[in-house]
Order: structure tokens, then sequence, then C-alpha cells
């Protein structure tokens, strides 16, 4: 036990309170399972671990409901026991992995009955009742029907097996070690138990970058170890993907070529799929980065991604497996001379031409952002302009370029903008999350992922605060309609208890933390401005001479990308009406991606009424005393934390003040040199 900043938000602290105590001891002292298996025992050793730890004393777990009051967990359809006390034909409506949770009072009878509609639902259900605990609410008459809207709700480790983490801000991975499998299942177990407790149910477990001893782990050499992580994480509902490498049958096949119509190679990815099978009866499938930064992919054969993906989505087929292929497609090796080619145009142009091309079994993994999981930037305009191609949305909780976790910045606002985003697809209310959960398209398979934020630091995340980012995107998996306040109060009650002050207080400083880290770096929707390389840092011209696509243009007059259809890259072509419309307008952009879209003066007036210089100047001076809002916010809170904690997040905002100082002078003073327009308020810029 490494006290609460390991167990995040399920520390199932003992309850002091003692009508709390007293109401939830009637409900928790029996506990009746019939059931035994691997994903039910998961849950009732969750609900004893829960429950004991919280009320200090075991539960007696039954065979036969002999007790007056008492909790009953199962499946429904498994045993008249719980098909008699329910009604059901309410799980005709749930999505598999969807749950019931009812007390009904039947005479002198009081039953809590957790019943899933498959088995998993079961331990969804066993966790929400631990939530409803540790959140403080009552357990008489309880009428709850879940269902979760996406049925894919997964993450992606960008873990290599050196026991590095791409992007990783949070220690070493706990996956690897000096290439190889790690020993620490346990730790693992306890990560499959906090995704589990908020309904993800499938993980990649290595990086898409696949290097060469990684290239292996679809192999005998490795697959024996691969098992034993997916025996993990199969007992608590999810399911194991393995990233691999487009060449894989030249390097571990010894084929002279990986061209996906050429007959051998068919063979050789039929074979692999098999034996990994033999391992993993399971098995999800692959996820694939392929012709991206310089990995391999069907391109060295002419082929287009439709080729690339089916080949080892055929092999995949029989069992039921996946091939998740991103989009994440584009020149990396641009001339920043040439003003024409549009990175942001990239993933629409590479995929919308192959719409209805692909298997059934492939889903497209789209990125939050065209560019590149920036603090700001408009949703991919791939998001419904593939009716006949399954899609995926791919978010990253990892803080690469939003503080690399020094840095508090709570992301589930922007992802809920991104989910609510209309794209008009196929009429009004075509919201991106309507697209990714299937119901827009009827697609077959889908749903959401995102890179994960964890390491092997003790609490996790290395920031604590950034633990939020983790349970607050497998709670949007869950359900994107659940608002951001929900599941913030959700969060802060499970991970720092229930004193008013420190629940408002936390509440405040995620709830505000995005805006205000943008405001102190990258203005308007513009993106970058990093130090290139590890991206901590600003660095205004940083990437602006360079390959990558990625410029901001600004000169003494004015600054932007001009991605309009009119004079610029046709990128607000790739939109439906009428957000084509919208972004292609200077009038109607909003101000906060007018960057993005459009190349202004500095004098040009934001609808805010302000100038474009004077509101970065504005921006970056609020975003520093946000900032140290954020610090009195937290100390505050003194005594109420335990030291641990409190010490460990109180570095951190300092650190983050330090560096919104940082970030306000260099990008003030560059456009302050650039511009020569003074501040309106004359403050101190160098
Ligand atoms: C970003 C990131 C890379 C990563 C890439 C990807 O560009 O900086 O480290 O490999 O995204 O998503 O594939």
């Amino acid at each position: 036990n490494h006290g609460n900043e390991y167990a995040c938000w399920l520390q199932y602290n003992k309850i002091k309170e003692s009508a709390w105590m007293e109401e939830y001891k009637t409900w928790c002292s029996n506990l009746v399972v019939v059931e035994n298996s691997e994903v039910i025992n998961s849950a009732k050793a969750e609900l004893l671990r829960g429950i004991s730890s919280m009320l200090g004393f075991n539960p007696s777990v039954l065979m036969e409901p002999q007790q007056k009051t008492l909790i009953m967990l199962g499946t429904i359809g498994k045993t008249d026991l719980l098909d008699n006390r329910i009604n059901k034909q309410e799980f005709e409506h749930l999505n598999p992995d969807g749950y019931v949770i009812k007390t009904v009072t039947v005479g002198e009878h009081n039953r809590l009955l957790l019943i899933g509609k498959t088995e998993k639902g079961a331990l969804y259900a066993a966790f929400h009742l631990l939530r409803l605990m540790q959140t403080r609410k009552h357990l008489h008459n309880l009428d709850i029907i879940q269902n979760p809207k996406n049925p894919l709700r997964m993450i992606n480790q960008w873990d290599n097996m050196d026991g590095s983490i791409e992007r990783g801000y949070a220690g070493k991975s706990i996956f690897y070690e000096n290439n190889k499998i790690t020993t620490r299942l346990d730790r693992i177990k306890d990560y499959a138990r906090l995704l589990s407790s908020v309904g993800i149910n499938a993980i990649a477990i290595n990086n898409v970058n696949v290097h060469q001893v990684e290239t292996k782990l679809t192999t005998s050499e490795f697959l024996p170890d691969v098992a034993k992580i997916a025996d993990i994480f199969r007992a608590y509902g999810i399911r194991t993907f393995l990233s691999i490498n487009y060449a894989s049958p030249i390097q571990i096949g010894n084929l002279p070529t990986a061209d996906p119509l050429e007959p051998k190679v068919r063979e050789w990815w039929r074979e692999r799929v098999e034996e990994i099978y033999r391992y993993i009866p399971d098995f999800g499938g692959f996820l694939v980065k392929a012709d991206s930064e310089h990995r391999p992919g069907p391109f060295t054969y002419n082929r287009n991604h439709a080729d690339g993906a089916n080949v080892i989505a055929e092999a995949l087929n029989p069992f039921g497996g996946l091939v998740i292929w991103r989009c994440f497609v584009y020149n990396c090796l641009q001339d920043w001379r040439d003003r024409s080619t549009d990175r942001a145009k990239a993933a629409y142009d590479h995929f919308k031409p192959l719409d209805g091309k692909f298997l059934d079994n492939v889903i497209l993994q789209i990125k939050n952002g065209p560019m590149d999981f920036q603090v700001r930037e408009p949703v991919s305009p791939l998001f419904g302009a593939m009716e006949n191609t399954n899609q995926m949305l791919e978010f990253q909780i990892t803080q690469e370029y939003t503080g690399q976790q020094r840095h508090l910045c709570y992301l589930v606002p922007q992802w809920k903008e991104v989910l609510d985003f209309d794209t008009f697809a196929k009429g009004e209310e075509s919201t991106v999350k309507r697209i990714v959960d299937g119901s827009l398209f009827q697609y077959s398979n889908c749903g959401i992922t995102a890179v994960s934020n964890i390491g092997n630091d003790t609490n996790w995340t290395g920031h604590t605060l950034a633990q939020a980012n983790l349970y607050g995107y497998g709670r949007l998996t869950w359900d994107p309609d659940l608002s951001s306040e929900e599941i913030t109060d959700e969060w802060v009650r499970q991970t720092f208890g229930h004193d008013p002050l420190v629940v408002e207080q936390i509440g405040k400083m995620l709830m505000d933390s995005w805006r205000i880290y943008e405001n102190y770096t990258s203005p308007l929707g513009i993106g970058w401005m990093v130090n290139p390389g590890h991206h901590y840092g600003p660095n205004v011209d940083g990437y602006e001479y360079s390959v990558w696509g990625t410029y901001h243009y600004a000169d003494c007059h004015g600054i932007g990308v001009n991605r309009t259809v009119k004079d610029g890259t046709g990128y607000t072509g790739q939109y439906f009406p009428p957000n084509a419309q919208i972004y292609e307008s200077l009038e109607s952009c909003p101000d906060e991606l007018l960057l993005f879209f459009h190349h202004v003066p500095y004098t040009h007036r934001l609808k805010s009424g302000k100038t474009v210089i004077q509101h970065i100047y504005d921006t970056h001076f609020d975003g520093v005393e946000q900032a140290e809002g954020l610090k009195q916010r937290w100390t505050s809170l003194k005594g109420k934390i335990d030291d641990a904690r409190y010490d460990s997040v109180l570095k951190r905002l300092n650190e983050q003040i330090e560096h919104a100082r940082e970030w306000r002078d260099v990008i003030n003073t560059y456009f302050y040199r650039k511009s020569g327009i003074p501040d309106e308020q004359n403050r101190t810029i160098y």
C-alpha cells in the first residue's frame, strides 16, 4: 500500500461520518455472488476490498440470499436468483457492458442488485456502487441504468521495451524494462483496476512507433509474456492490442517485401495472427502507424492505406480481431518556403477518397486536432466525412503540448468541446460524439482512444492533479454527455475527500486550467511555438523554418495561416457547411481559432473588441496572474490535504508560475519586437 497518491480515485478511505457509516453498513454486510468467473471474481474482490476498507469489516459472502438486507452481484440470464427480481426487458435495450443498479424491497427483504448485461457490466456496476459510496450517495431507492455509449473505450500506451515512454512525463514504463516485459505484474493489475473503474475496455500496450525489439512482441519470443499481461487485463474486462511495425514481414519474417498484395505477405500475416490467438484467445488486434513520420507502410509498394489495412484485417477477421489504422499521415519533410502544402489538410486528403474501401474490422483512428494535439485546434474535418468507414477519435491524455504534467492543464473541457462539435455531416446534430459512437452512420466498430499519461511514478501521472485527466477521459468514453463539472466533482471527492473548500477550490483550479495554459502560451489557435524535439517551453520560431509543416508566418505586419478557399490553402473547404463558411470568413471565424484559419495584421480587431496584438499582450499578462491564482487556491487548502500530495502539487505550481512568466516574456517580447506596437497599458515588455 503506497497511500493515497498511488491509489488515485480508488482510495476507499475509512468513512468517519456515522450516518453514512450506518446506512452503508446496513446494505454492505452481506454480499451474494453465485456466479464464478474471472471477471465476476474481480468484481467481487473489488467490492470486498472497497467495503472492508471504507467500513472496517469484511462483508459475508453468501451463495444464498438468507439475510434481510444484502447486495447481489451477477449477470442477467445466468441465475433465477437475479432474474426473478428484475424486469429482464430492461436489459434488451442495453448495449453490451451495460448494467442496472437497483434497490428492491420485497416484504421484509431489501436487495441492492448489481446486474450486468454481461459479466463486464456486473464489474462496472460494482465499481459504480463503490463510486456512489466514495462520493457519499444514498443507497436507498437506487434505480440506475447505465449504458456505455462507445463500443471501444481505449487507451494507447506509448511505452518502449527499453522502459522509456515516448512523450511520457511520469517516470518509466510499468510494462517493460531492459527490453523485457516486466515481472512486476501487481502494478499492471492496479492499472487495470483504475482503467476498468472508469469503463476502459481496450488497451494497446506498446508505442505506435514500433522499433526493433518491439516488432518481436508478435512472436513466440514475447507472446508468453504478452499473454500474462492480457490475462490481467482480461480479468478486468479489457482487451489487449499490440502496435505493429508494417515492415514486420521483412524484419521478422525474412520476406523480401511487405507489399500487402503479395500472396506471401498475406500468408505471413495469417500465420502471425494465428499464433497470437493461440496465446491470447481474445486478442484485440493491431494498432498501426503506417507511412507516418518515417514509419514504413504500403506507400513503399505504391499501395494505398486500404490495401495496407485490409490484408491484416483479413487475417484477424476469423478471430474477431480489429485493425486500428491511424490517420496521422502527412508530409513531414515539407519545405517551409512552400505555402501550398498544408499539414492540416493531409489526413482528409489521404483518407477521404478511400471511403468504403476498408473491411469492416478496420477502424480509422483520427487525431484530435488535424495538426497534432495542440492546446487549441479546430476539430478534424475528417470526422463525418467517411460515411462508409468506421472511425474512432484519438485524444492525448499525456500533456505533450499542454505543460508535460509540470503545468496543470485539465483537458476534460477541451475534450467536451470536441465531442460536442457539430460537423453537420448529416444535417444538424451530427456531433463528433455521435459519429464515433457509431449512431450517426451505424458503424460496426468505433469509439474513442487516447494516449495514456501514466508511468511508474508513485502517483502514476507525475502531477497528482493530472490523475483527473485519466479519470475524466475514461468517464467521457463511457458517457460523453456527462458534464465537466460532474466529472470534476466526482474525481475531487474520491481523490481528496468532501471538505467543501477542497471540493470547491480544486474544482475551480481544474476547470480554469486549460484556458489559463492557453492564455500564456500560443495565441488564437496558432499552436506550436515550442522548443523542437522535447516540445517543452517557448520558442516562437522553433519550428518556423523546419520540415514539419507547423508554421505561424509572423512578420512585421501580421501573423497566421491563411487556410481559406479564396486565397489560402483551401483547408476550410474540407468542412461541411456551415462550418466551411464560418471558418472561411474573417467575420464569423471564432476568435480562439482565428490564426489557425487566417493571416491578419496585428491591428486586426477581434470580436472581443481588442486588436490581435493587444490580445496577445493581455492574455499573456493575465495568464501569469491566473497561474499565480492557481497557487493561491491550492495554498488555501493547507492542512486539509496530506503533506505528501500538498507539497508535490505546490512544487509543480511554483514551477508552472516561473515557466508561465518565461512564456509571457518570450511571446510578448517577440511580438513587440516584430510589430513595434506598444502595449496600451505600458507593462514591461523586453
Ligand atoms: C506527435 C509526437 C510523436 C508521436 C506522434 C504520433 O508528433 O510528438 O512523438 O510519435 O505524435 O502520434 O504518432
